[in-house]
């Protein structure tokens, strides 16, 4: 053997490293392949209401018939647990390593760094590469059956792991971008519409939340101003799917680790909430484009 054919031992090394990412992208596809649509819920900016959206859209989709599953990718600031009432359930595996998604009510399947930690403040102290590679080891390694929907909650921004996440499904059904109606978000949704589009992950549509209170009058107060969303939306030429109004019994209910949705149905929030379940529907299967 000439010297030029030896391998060096740092470049095997490297090489077994790329092999293994290869590896670990063929498990995910491998293990998300039963799992018929898979949506990500972005959005520039933090505090809009996202985990809430993800929260209450899993819960208005398995209220329509359809198997699904929540994946919390916060791995900072995981709010999924309490809002979906599954905070301290314990995780269980599989024989053969896989993880057991904890069960919240409906029948909706939830995984989050949030049920596997020891307590609710114990904070999550990791650079990038562990927060991405945590990301990768749920996609790969969770237990999820056979799935209609797999709701993914990112964290906020347009970061590592949202990068991972758009990245590594390659069949990923589209995001849903959550807004506020406030001038600083138009901007930041903007900046999460052109991060979903360099990625190529197709953009399902727009939601507003906090939108407009309801009195007890039945008159609706635009308390941010109206029309932001949809404004956005048509300059963007994205879908505008609808506003979820503000009700405070939301936050309290998120604070109380009560899922709104289960616990209010007739509240016009989960009213809204069920019809943007079935625009979902009518969108990524199939029956309106
Ligand atoms: N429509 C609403 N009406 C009233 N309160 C709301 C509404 N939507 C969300 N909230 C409350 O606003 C707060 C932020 O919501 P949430 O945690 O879902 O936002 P987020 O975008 O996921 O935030 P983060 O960026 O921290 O992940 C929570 O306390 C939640 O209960
Ligand atoms: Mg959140």
């Amino acid at each position: 053997m000439s010297s030029q054919q030896k391998v060096p031992p740092e470049v095997k090394a490297r090489i077994e490293a790329i092999k293994r990412i290869r590896e670990q992208e063929e498990q995910v596809r491998k293990n998300l392949e039963k799992i018929k649509y898979k949506i990500a819920i972005l959005s520039g900016k933090g505090g809009v209401g996202k985990s809430f959206v993800t929260a209450s859209l899993a819960f208005a989709l398995a209220y329509l018939g359809k198997q699904v599953g929540v994946l919390d990718a916060d791995i900072y600031g995981p709010s999924i647990p309490k809002m979906m009432g599954v905070a301290g359930q314990p995780v269980m595996g599989t024989p053969d390593g896989r993880i057991i998604p904890v069960v919240a009510p409906l029948g909706v399947k939830v995984l989050s760094i949030g049920v596997m930690l020891p307590s609710e403040d114990t904070p999550v102290i990791w650079r990038g590469p562990m927060s991405t590679s945590a990301i990768r080891e749920m996609l790969a390694y969770a237990d999820w059956g056979e799935l209609d929907y797999l709701l993914i909650d990112l964290p906020p921004g347009t970061g590592d792991e949202q990068l991972t996440i758009l990245q590594l499904i390659k069949d990923l059904t589209g995001t849903i971008i959550v807004t506020i109606p406030s001038d600083v978000s138009r901007v930041v949704v903007a900046k999460a519409i052109n991060f979903a589009r360099k990625l190529n992950a197709p953009i399902l549509g727009i939601i507003e939340n906090m939108s407009y209170f309801t009195c007890p009058d039945g008159t609706k107060h635009y308390i941010f101003g109206q029309g932001a969303g949809k404004k956005i939306a048509e300059k963007y030429n994205v879908r505008f799917l609808g506003e979820i109004p503000i009700d405070p019994r939301i936050s309290r209910a998120n604070d109380a680790g009560e899922p709104f949705f289960v616990k209010y149905p007739d509240s016009e929030a989960a009213k809204v909430l069920l019809e943007l379940a079935q625009k979902i529907i009518e969108i990524v299967e199939g029956k309106t484009q």
